[in-house]
């Protein structure tokens, strides 16, 4: 029944079978077009090596483009009884053209197969995902300019603190996405490496042109030590665990304040009514689960780190089939990353801010720190313009005066809008 790779004349047991294939030959789709790009750099490889002919090479190639065309047009799938992706193709390309579909995979293991693979697929990954991150900092650019003189409590404490406002808030969260793409780029360029040639991570005896391989494949380098290439298996999935952190952790945590802020008990910004959900039993709720659901799929997504570490700590060097299940892992995270990113890039527009919060007494003591500055700059030492406003709060005699002067770098009267979008458009660079 089941076509193998490795068929050596006897079935597999069938429970063995499902329990060891897992979900690759859903997940695997994901590979497809990655799996044919780097099957068509190891052929025109062999040729150059001598190993196939321009003929074999060029009928090889234009049954690998036609995979290829059917992969875009969604007429690939992974047929029932086939391993994975890497022995579809290669199934096809023998039906199709015959003996020479048997010669591709000389100097080559499925090892360094789904190695160059997944490199291949995380480092478009991590592009679209820079992109899109791109896009939601350019928004919460703008949002931070168009609100930068309406202000806001800061809190320390959760304890009303010192001025703060909307251009500070939206503004903080840019510059912090901007800052989590060094991760994102780490991620990135650790999977712009080629590891193809390491086959099943010893090498290959044939003299195979790795510098020819990652120049077709436009890598930016190799790992050049074999042992190392298929060590990166678990090291380019930590890294995305990590690029995928860092963006979860700011995204979530702007989605917390963002459900804190909807409270009643705040009111800072609301939501129209379509955008929000409603009650079963109680007929006046307009909730904010959009931002909930955000928050706890950025808190999931914070934890594949600790799955991928546990997954691959302590297992000896070269290839072991655990490495497979790190496709589980990282591959509907991706999905749910990108998710998040475009839902909150959707939904950021929507959010209506309320620009008379301060109007309330409740939030007068924010302004105790700029009186005392203010005496401060007319001549009274720090500690002495302290006790003075300190014992009119404490005497219930403090009227705030409502204005805030901070013009330093990053302050609300200076938010560096421009100086942060440079930092992103130099991030971006590292890129391509
Ligand atoms: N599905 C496998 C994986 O992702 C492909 C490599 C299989 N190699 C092997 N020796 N069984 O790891």
């Amino acid at each position: 029944m089941a076509m193998k790779l490795w068929d050596k004349g006897f079935e597999p047991n069938e429970i063995v079978e499902r329990f060891t294939v897992g979900q690759d030959r859903e997940l695997d789709m994901a590979l497809a077009r990655y799996d044919v790009e780097g099957s068509m750099a190891h052929i025109r490889m062999l040729q150059h090596i001598g190993l196939l002919t321009q003929d074999e090479l060029e009928r090889l190639l234009d049954g690998l483009q036609q995979i290829r065309d059917e992969i875009q047009a969604g007429q690939f799938c992974i047929e029932e009884g086939i391993e994975d992706v890497h022995s579809e193709v290669e199934k096809l390309l023998t039906e199709r053209l015959g003996d020479i579909g048997k010669k591709i995979h000389a100097g080559r293991s499925r090892n360094d197969q789904v190695l160059v693979d997944l490199k291949l697929f995380y480092r478009q990954e991590m592009i679209d995902l820079a992109e899109e991150i791109q896009t939601v900092v350019q928004q919460l650019l703008a949002l931070s300019q168009r609100h930068s003189a309406v202000l806001m409590p800061g809190y320390t404490h959760m304890q009303i603190a010192m001025p703060s406002s909307f251009g500070l808030w939206f503004g903080a969260y840019a510059e912090t996405l901007v800052d989590d793409l060094h991760v994102v780029a780490a991620a990135y360029e650790l999977a712009n490496l080629n590891p193809l040639g390491s086959a099943a991570g010893y090498g290959s005896s044939f003299p195979l042109n790795r510098t020819m391989t990652t120049e077709l494949l436009r890598f930016a380098s190799m790992h050049y030590n074999v042992c190392a290439a298929q060590m990166g298996r678990g090291k380019s999935e930590r890294a995305v665990a990590y690029a995928l952190n860092a963006v979860a952790s700011t995204i979530g945590k702007m989605a917390m304040d963002v459900c804190l802020f909807m409270s009643q008990n705040f009111a800072f910004v609301s939501l129209p009514d379509e955008f929000t959900t409603g009650s079963s039993i109680m007929p006046h709720k307009k909730n904010p689960d959009i931002f909930e659901v955000m928050r706890a799929k950025c808190n999931r997504l914070q934890s594949i780190i600790g799955e991928v570490s546990m997954l691959t700590t302590n297992l000896p060097m070269g290839y072991q089939r655990d490495l497979q299940l790190l496709k589980d892992i990282t591959f509907p995270a991706l999905t749910e990353m990108h998710d998040v990113v475009r839902t909150l890039h959707f939904i950021l527009p929507h959010l209506r801010v309320n620009e008379h919060i301060l109007d309330d007494p409740r939030y007068d003591y924010l302004f105790t720190v700029e009186d005392v500055n203010r005496r401060v700059l007319e001549g009274v030492p720090f500690r002495e313009a302290y006790r003075e406003v300190g014992m009119q709060v404490q005497r219930g005699t403090y009227k705030p005066h409502k204005e805030v002067h901070h013009t330093h770098e990053g302050s609300i009267g200076h938010l560096c809008t421009e100086q942060i979008g440079q930092k992103l458009e130099a991030l971006m660079k590292r890129f391509q």
